[in-house]
């Protein structure tokens, strides 16, 4: 066969193979498929798929005719022909490696007699998520040196279509959770996927069809009040009006006369009467947020609204009347303010009918990821730069940070990432943490060791985990960067 010929049914298999990986629908076997197929039409023997783990090292995806666990077996040489596809995007070819200078001394290959050795990067824009190594004992295999070129096609190709397979399942995954119960399609813009966020849907479905009182609780940014409007929407009161008053920076006079409304004259510059939003809400939902914070005399005559829906607007004589619901949203801890005598416990419990409290963002990790994928598909999609996509390193970061400001932080963290991002791939240099939330929460600690345990922390970051090479550029050994880990996991930190 002619060196042309061979390139020919090269292309034209690694091509067919590409159309075969994009109608294949299953996401969890493409790998397996992807190495069956290309070491079948180029006539290979055994081969690896190794693709990038969430902590960033290459792990064997598939394998062929090799033992999964065995890739040490492969010896030195081969080992380093795939550290090249996979660290310096290179193609490695050899069509006899016992010929080969660069395989010269190898056991591995003396051992099984290979004769050609391929190792393919699988590129993904300016990354590599894996690998291709494939090898032959008999010969008759259709690559050669001058396959260099159409293998690196065939390497992106295939990393594209593993990475939108692994879109696609999550998404088809996320779509099958969300059709279980019906209901929860109403909460589709409340994205989440944990244990604790299933338990908040659960409960939001319960109380948005009753006239209840809910407390929403929750860190600051932790969607209390998307929950809250959710909960209106879903509900028999959704196609009226949802109001909310922000109880945390009005002075008294002001939220009283927001939330009951005056009557003409009854205080300078009250030229007419104005209803408040009690009476703005009726029929519908009001929101209290930040409710702790409404001084003590305005909320004896809130208790009153939920006892009987009766109050009077400031400076009024007659006693008004209301039909609002009344959700209440809080970050402070109710029954300490109420201990404190902050609080009324009367109207502490009639506004907590039901409490639902959502967790912060550090305690549902899972959600971490499927939050900022939809964020930045909508970010890519407004600044109509076509799909942006994060490095897995990146996503690494993202999972690991400590997220203080919940949700909000992360959308701005990803907002700020797409913009720094000049290109289509979001990478570790374009996430910008706020210190607390990459480091340790509390007043900053200035000790010798936390500045030294900052400081390896970052470099596992920056090496994805990959605890080797952090402990080579830390100049340390690998055991008492292993023996620091498993110190500050006892400490609770998580590495
Ligand atoms: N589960 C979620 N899915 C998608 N977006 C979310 C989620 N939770 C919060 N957000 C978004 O995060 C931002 C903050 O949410 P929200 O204003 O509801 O938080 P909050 O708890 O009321 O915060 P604060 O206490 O500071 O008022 C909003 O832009 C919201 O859309
Ligand atoms: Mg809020």
């Amino acid at each position: 066969m002619s060196e042309v010929d061979k390139q020919e049914i090269l292309l034209s298999s690694l091509f067919r193979i590409v159309r075969e990986i994009h109608t294949n629908s299953d996401p969890a076997k493409l790998p397996e498929m992807v190495l069956q197929s290309v070491v079948e039409s180029l006539h290979a023997e055994r081969g690896y798929l190794f693709l990038k783990g969430e902590d960033g090292k290459m792990e064997v995806s598939a394998a062929l005719q090799l033992n999964p666990d065995e890739v040490g077996g492969l010896g030195k040489t081969t080992q380093t022909a795939i550290k090249r596809a996979v660290e310096k995007g290179e193609v490695v070819i050899t069509e006899d490696a016992r010929q080969d200078p660069r395989f010269a001394g190898a056991s591995s290959i003396i051992m099984h007699d290979i004769r050609s050795v391929a190792s393919v990067p699988l590129r993904l824009g300016d990354e590599i998520i894996g690998a291709l190594y494939l090898d032959s004992r008999l010969g008759e295999n259709s690559f050669s040196e001058q396959s260099g070129d159409a293998l690196l096609l065939f390497g992106s190709l295939a990393a594209q279509a593993i990475d939108q397979a692994q879109t696609v399942a999550a998404l088809i995954d996320e779509n099958a959770r969300l059709r279980i119960k019906a209901g929860r399609f109403a909460f589709e813009e409340i994205i989440g996927q944990s244990k604790a966020m299933e338990q908040v849907f659960a409960l939001m479905e319960r109380v948005s069809q009753t006239d209840l009182p809910v407390l929403i609780q929750g860190e600051s940014g932790t969607g209390k009040e998307l929950i809250a409007r959710a909960i209106h929407r879903v509900g028999p009161r959704g196609e009226k009006p949802f109001l909310a008053l922000f109880a945390g920076n009005l002075g008294e006079e002001l939220l009283e006369s927001e939330l009951f409304g005056h009557v003409k004259g009854s205080f300078t510059g009250a030229h007419q009467d104005k209803p408040g939003l009690l009476s703005l809400a009726s029929g519908g939902t009001l929101m209290l947020d930040e409710v702790a914070d409404i001084p003590l005399r305005i909320q004896a005559k809130l208790l009153r609204v939920l006892q009987d829906g009766q109050y009077k607007p400031v400076g009024g004589l007659k006693n008004l009347s209301t039909d609002v619901r009344i959700v209440s949203a809080t970050h402070s801890d109710l029954p300490i303010r109420v201990k404190e005598n902050l609080f009324r416990e009367d109207l502490y419990y009639r506004i907590n009918g039901i409490e639902i409290r959502v967790p912060p963002l550090r305690e549902r990790r899972d959600d971490i990821l499927l939050i900022a994928e939809k964020i930045l598909r909508r970010f890519s999609e407004q600044s109509n730069r076509g799909h942006i996509r994060f490095s897995r390193e990146s996503l690494t970061m993202l999972t690991r940070a400590k997220w203080p400001g919940n949700v909000r932080e992360l959308e701005r963290t990803v907002e700020r990432a797409v913009v720094l991002c000049p290109g289509l791939t979001i990478t570790a240099d374009h996430l910008i943490f706020t210190r607390s939330a990459a480091g340790d929460e509390g007043p900053e600690d200035l000790s010798l060791k936390a500045a030294e345990k900052n400081h390896i922390l970052r470099i596992l970051a920056e090496s994805a985990g990959n605890r080797s090479e952090a402990s080579r550029t830390l100049g340390i050994s690998r055991r008492y960067l292993q023996n620091l880990i498993k110190e500050w996991k006892d400490e609770g930190i998580e590495v």
